[in-house]
């Protein structure tokens, strides 16, 4: 019966240490069983290794049953008592069968172990790859109502905790059935006026934990809560350590974290009386009841009803079934959290992704684009906000070759134009033209590969530049990438650093300037050769000298393909062939800068000379 205390202490009292571990449960019933059904498919390929590790643990279970009757059997075997008058089995014979038992038992124990953690990594990893793909071909809209760390941890907590259900839980869960259902079958076969005793103690100690429980849970909830209040203290200083240390406000948030902590111990105490005094009770329940049962047994052995022998049986299989018991609420808890863990993964599985290949051999270009681009009486507003139109009726063209500006203040729907140029989006209404032909009659992965965008917040991957460079074109040479970096205007700097090539960018870039990450990401366009270039404000941020540096990049990379130029700072938009003035998602002005300029009344004459003034 100490396991059954051990597995109570694990379940309710601990639980309120460790918030990320929580992960929310899910009714255990029709519906949500029927959900679950989905990952089954999953667990196909390896039904057979799952049904032999599943055999084996039956074994194992039913094997551990024998132990209690072949000690009682061996202590009343010692007083010269037999419990079956037809067979009287000696003490080595027994010993000898016990040992055998144990040896089966550690022998299929050992293959199931093998087997169920085979099955749980196998399938778990098939089911990663499938949601990992999946999660990164659905359409851009999908992430814009979801955090990344809500997705991340579909992909890490979710499967884990599946992936525990099958190898652990589930199997403890039969274990302990078959201990449980054995266990009573046997106690009452020992002796049916002991287990008639134990069951009048049963109710209360049930009806006990069941109320302490409920009220122990909600305090742990509580101080979980509160917990993690104070761990996004902590998170939110750290991240933003700059603002804290330029707003001298060091002791503010020290003081704000040692009153969410105090409010953390507060709770935790309140909790910790409520525990220390269902534990008392029910150590006194549990010692009680064992006290009884040999007190009462000891009453019967001595009437000649039981032998010692039963007796210790008894008390063995009332540990058995006790332990069970214990172990119920928490393997309960944990299917619940695997089939809410289920649910969720099941979500992603189930929505539509974008029509990409999963082969990496089938990247590649099919239908060639030569470079012609137009935008149709386009009308497009973002899925997640339906109501605002974006692009009220835009339309604008460019030949192959040309290089178009786009200018226009801030929110007029500039970068929109590029995300519908990359697809990530399709226009309510109206539409884009490549070749003069309409974008959906191109596969999406060759609009993708044939164009390339410069964005203004460029952000790089956390391994080499020279990767983050190959990210253009994945099987390109060291000298493809060398000659790319060099147009790029990026190779000497490149060269100065102490590693060169091989140098780690680390986390999004940081230690590199904006103005360096720029032209990393301008060599990896020039790496991939596109057929049309988005440069959606590529200089903004940049000094005057890396600004040169840039523009000079971009000069390269713009030759001989159609490039829209998305600018603030018209200066670097002079010599474009075409320059689209846009306001609210409208076009209110095209031409040339000359053109343009003439025009008085003109948004693009009022901007330039407000530019040009400053
Ligand atoms: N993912 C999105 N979901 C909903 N609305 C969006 C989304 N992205 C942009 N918008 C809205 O669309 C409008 C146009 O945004 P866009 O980013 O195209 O402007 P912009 O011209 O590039 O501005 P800036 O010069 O500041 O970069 C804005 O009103 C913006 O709030
Ligand atoms: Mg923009």
């Amino acid at each position: 019966m100490r396991f059954y205390l051990g597995s109570m202490a694990r379940n309710r009292f601990n639980s309120g240490t460790t918030p990320e571990e929580e992960l929310p449960k899910v009714k255990l019933n029709k519906a949500s069983i029927q959900k679950a059904e989905g990952l089954l498919t999953y667990l196909k390929p390896y039904k057979w290794k799952f049904i032999i590790g599943l055999i084996f643990l039956f074994i194992s279970s039913l094997t551990g049953l024998a132990f209690p009757s072949l000690l009682g059997a061996m202590i009343d075997a010692a007083q010269g008592k037999h419990k079956f008058d037809f067979i009287h089995p000696s003490i080595n014979a027994l010993g000898y069968t016990a040992f055998i038992i144990l040896f089966i038992q550690s022998f299929v124990s050992y293959f199931r172990v093998r087997l169920f953690v085979e099955v749980a990594e196998k399938t778990i990893a098939d089911v990663r790859r499938d949601t990992y793909f999946k999660l990164i071909t659905l359409p851009m809209d999908f992430f814009a109502n979801r955090r990344v760390g809500e997705l991340n941890s579909r992909l890490s907590a979710d499967l884990s905790q599946i992936q525990d259900t099958i190898t652990t839980t589930l199997a403890e869960m039969i274990r302990q059935i078959v201990l449980l259902v054995g266990g009573i079958a046997f106690l009452i076969f020992v002796s049916h006026k002991l287990t008639l005793f134990n069951l009048a103690v049963l109710p209360v100690l049930v009806i006990s934990a069941i109320f302490f429980g409920r009220l122990i849970r909600k305090i742990s909830r509580q101080a979980q809560d509160k917990l993690a209040e104070s761990n996004t203290i902590v998170q939110e200083t750290l991240q933003g350590i700059a603002n804290v240390k330029a707003f001298a406000n060091e002791s503010y948030e020290a003081k704000r974290y040692d009153k969410s902590l105090r409010e953390v111990v507060q709770i935790a105490l309140k909790g910790a009386t409520l525990r220390g005094g269902f534990a008392s009770f029910i150590i006194f329940c549990l010692f009680g009841a064992i006290v009884g049962v040999i007190w009462y047994g000891s009453i019967l052995v001595l009437q000649g009803e039981l032998s010692v022998g039963d007796l210790t049986t008894y008390i063995l299989y009332s540990m058995f079934v006790g332990a069970a018991m214990g172990t119920f609420p928490d393997l309960y808890a944990n299917v619940q959290k695997a089939l809410g863990a289920t649910e969720r993964v099941i979500e992603i599985l189930s929505e539509k992704n974008e029509a990409v290949s999963m082969e990496a051999s089938e990247n590649i270009t099919k239908q060639v684009i030569k470079g012609d681009l137009a935008f149709n009486d386009v009308h497009f507003s973002y899925p997640s906000r339906k109501e605002v139109e974006v692009l009220k009726g835009l339309s604008f063209s460019a030949k192959a070759g040309e290089k178009v500006a786009i200018v226009g203040p801030s929110g007029a729907g500039k970068s929109t134009i590029a995300s519908l140029i990359l697809r990530f989006y399709e226009p309510q209404q109206g539409g884009l033209l490549f070749d003069n032909r309409p974008s959906e009659s191109f596969a999406l992965t060759d609009i993708r590969n044939q164009v390339a965008i410069v964005p203004q917040d460029v952000l790089l991957f956390g391994g080499t530049i020279r990767e983050n460079i190959a990210y253009g074109k994945l099987n390109a040479s060291d000298e493809e990438i060398i000659t790319s970096a060099k147009q790029a205007n990026a190779h000497h700097f490149i060269q100065h650093l102490p590693e060169g090539y091989d140098t780690i960018v680390g986390d999004r870039g940081m230690k590199l300037s904006g103005g360096q990450r720029q032209r990393i990401a301008i060599a990896r366009a020039l790496l991939k050769d596109p057929a049309i270039l988005i440069l959606d404000e590529a200089t903004s941020s940049l000094d005057s000298e890396s600004e040169r540096l840039v523009q000079e990049a971009l000069e390269v990379l713009m030759k001989n393909r159609t490039s829209i130029i998305i600018a603030h700072r018209l200066s670097t938009i002079r010599e474009a062939d075409k320059i689209v003035v846009l306001e609210k998602g409208q076009v209110i002005e095209i031409g040339t800068h000359e053109e343009l300029i003439q025009n008085e009344e003109g948004l693009y004459r009022y901007l330039s000379q407000l530019q040009f003034e400053a």
